[in-house]
């Protein structure tokens, strides 16, 4: 059941679509306190055994008890522990252990969550704005509670097929031949790939929607040449539009008033790539039709997906912080014996980026309702990437198109996906990314993942190797890596074969991952689940973070620490190991309830097949177009006859919901023995009992 309050006059942050009635009575499960100047907050009472899941895109683990989050979109390339506020702010919590309860804050601006930090068993929920709803979820279990809370808000944005392919990344590929550099070398080596990502640099002078003609003369040529060799070019496009005169972009937002204001009502400026720019004002649907509507210039030159960045919106300074740095310098005493000050001269000039006195500075013109840019910046990535999800449904209706975003908040799920932005090549951010999947699957965000092989530093070939093989698992399977950084292409570490496995594996399996993937958006399930969400009464699986299911047949275990050879693992029931070495090198073993250690070599990936289910194998291929979907192989661990529906589709139109998507494979028995039957593939069958 679910209840919702509302207090004050809360700005609609169109993040939930279900019609729910407002309770009149005041909210029960919290106690709602109010402090003497008039401050609101809500506490929650945890028990010593309580589980808190929820959150998304945020720092530490799957139970978020022990440390305190700010929901508000930062820009923060640094995620160490200690942080409190990642790129993504998704205010939905469930509280799980006797009794079971949700809680979604739907409020634009920042929200405090401690969970258990100041007080081991209090959850306090502070708002920045008195103004809020709040949602209350009851359910039986805390898996109950994440679906009925995601039917709440709506199905989830479906990526095109071809974007469950491997994609490379840098920033950046300069030009045409470094891209076509990077493409040879993948399929000299075979090693399957999908799509390359074209950085700020492709782009004239960091210019939206702009595609400088020295480095890319016959751009839409070359988008078609990528194609023929199975590659889909995947453009950035960034919040900030740069000033420049004769700009048609800079000269329309400013003619047509589309852009965030200052008080005074000139047009708020901030540094960004391009050096100054202007903000479109995406809360404004006059601004996001016209931004969304520039998308169709990339789109007729044959692009078929973008990923959507700095839209926190991220400012490495604005003309007030110079000013005032500056103002400071001025001032300063050089002569000064005091080391204080020299920290403090320091400081004025590291914290001139993302400043919170800028996010204050500004205005949105909610189609007529002004707000200050701080009440509803969790919106701002939200609203950048429904500009664009909005203008694709009216560019090209029948076609899906890629998109995903580093900012967001719940709500922009029904429009794209997120990568979590930049993390570091440290084994501790494989953990994370490992620990993260689940949370942002329970907010909607299942086109999803992070940079693999990590965005900052010099990755190692063993990290590389190893992020991989947890990276076939993630919807979004992208290697990417920041400015200045060693090269991070699988290519690029020595001997590939190792890279070519574990790739191959992946397109081999596919079929299964689309298949869950789209059984999860399509039903508003989770494609990526804690234990504890599959064996609700297996105490010891509530408290494994570094396992995860995926789909409704296989556990995965990664290997998250350098020169490990295995790992320990927790299995709730007796399943059937199967160890990858490539798609057709592979050992398997039943093995049976408990925890065993395993070996798992740099190049290995351990897969386990639950008790009575099935895994459909493909061929692997090198690119998604040429995936062959009328051959299987199945393995399964039963005694018994089981079916399994698999989902399939052309990839690329949305008919999703058409009977004809559904396969079912099928376990059958047939005098006495048990043989595979799909309605019309060739299944050959490795069955294990
Ligand atoms: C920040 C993004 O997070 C990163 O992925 C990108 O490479 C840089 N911006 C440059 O565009």
């Amino acid at each position: 059941m679910i209840k919702k309050y509302i207090y004050g006059q809360p700005i609609e942050t169109n993040a939930v679509v279900m019609d729910i009635e407002a309770e009149k009575d005041s909210i029960q499960a919290l106690n709602e306190i109010q402090t003497d100047d008039g401050k609101l907050f809500f506490t929650y009472f945890m028990e010593n055994d309580d589980i808190v899941y929820g959150l998304g895109e945020a720092n530490r683990g799957i139970n978020k008890r022990g440390y305190i989050y700010e929901s508000f979109c930062s820009d923060d390339p640094l995620h160490t522990e200690e942080k409190r506020s990642l790129y993504g702010a998704h205010n939905f919590i469930v509280i799980s252990g006797i009794v079971n309860i949700g809680i979604f804050v739907d409020t634009p601006s920042q929200v405090q969550f401690d969970i258990g930090y100041t007080s081991k068993n209090v959850l306090k929920i502070t708002p920045s704005d008195d103004n809020l709803k709040i949602y209350i979820i009851d359910g039986t279990s805390a898996y109950d509670i994440v679906k009925q809370f995601r039917k709440m808000i709506g199905r989830s944005y479906i990526a095109p097929k071809w974007a469950f392919g491997f994609q490379q990344s840098r920033w950046s590929y300069y030009t045409e031949d470094e891209i076509r550099e990077v493409v040879k070398n993948y399929r000299e080596n075979h090693i399957p790939l999908d799509a390359v990502y074209m950085d700020i640099d492709y782009m004239d002078g960091y210019k939206d929607f702009t595609v400088s003609e020295e480095r890319f003369p016959n751009f839409k040529d070359f988008v078609q040449e990528m194609r023929q060799q199975g590659i889909r070019l995947v453009p950035i496009i960034d919040a900030g539009v740069k000033i420049e005169e004769g700009y048609d972009i800079y000269e329309e937002g400013k003619y047509y008033q589309l852009f965030c204001k200052k008080a005074d009502g000139s047009d708020f400026t901030a540094g960004v790539w391009p050096g100054r720019t202007h903000f479109p004002d995406f809360m404004n649907t006059n601004a996001r039709n016209w931004f969304g509507s520039k998308y169709q210039k990339l789109i007729s030159d044959g692009i078929e997906g973008f990923w959507n960045d700095m839209n926190e919106p991220a400012m490495f300074y604005t003309d007030d912080g110079i000013k005032e740095a500056v103002d400071y310098i001025k001032e300063f005493d050089f002569d000064t014996n005091d080391s204080n000050k020299f920290f403090e001269l320091r400081d004025k000039l590291t914290g001139l980026a993302n400043r919170r006195k800028d996010y204050e500075s500004f205005y949105h013109n909610m189609d007529g309702q002004i707000v200050r840019h701080d009440k509803v910046h969790n919106l701002y990535g939200y609203y950048m990437t429904r500009a664009a999800g909005e203008a694709f449904e009216y560019i090209n209706p029948d076609k899906r198109m890629l998109l995903f975003s580093r900012s967001s908040y719940i709500g922009m799920h029904r429009y794209g996906g997120v990568w979590t932005g930049d993390n570091q090549s440290w084994w501790s951010h494989l953990l994370l990314n490992i620990k993260m999947m689940p949370s942002l699957n329970m907010c909607g965000f299942i086109y999803s993942g992070a940079d693999l092989g990590g965005f900052g530093s010099n990755c190692t070939r063993d990290l590389l190797l190893r992020w991989l093989a947890f990276g076939i698992f993630t919807p979004l399977m992208r290697n990417h890596t920041a400015l200045g950084t060693r090269n991070q292409e699988c290519y690029n570490f020595g001997d590939t074969q190792e890279f070519k496995n574990i790739i191959a594996i992946r397109y081999s399996l596919i079929p299964y991952l689309y298949s869950e993937y789209m059984k999860a958006c399509l039903n508003d399930d989770m494609m990526i689940k804690p234990l504890s969400f599959e064996y609700p009464d297996d105490e010891f699986a509530k408290t494994v973070e570094d396992q995860l299911i995926i789909g409704e047949s296989i556990m995965i275990t990664p290997v998250y620490q350098q020169n490990a050879i295995g790992r320990y693992v927790y299995l709730p029931e007796d399943m059937l190991l199967v160890r990858f070495a490539s798609p057709s090198k592979r050992s398997c073993c039943v093995m049976h309830k408990g925890i065993h250690f395993i070996s798992v070599g740099l190049g290995e990936v351990p897969v386990f097949i639950r008790k009575n289910k099935l895994l459909p194998l493909c061929r692997s291929v090198e690119c998604i177009d040429m995936l062959d979907t009328s051959k299987f192989e199945i393995i399964s661990y039963t005694d018994r006859e089981i079916t399994y529906t698999m989902y399939e589709d052309d990839g690329y139109s949305k008919n999703y919901d058409s009977p004809d998507n559904f396969v079912d494979f099928a376990i059958t028995e047939n005098d006495g023995q048990l043989g595979a039957v799909c309605k019309k593939t060739i299944v050959k069958l490795s069955l294990f009992q």
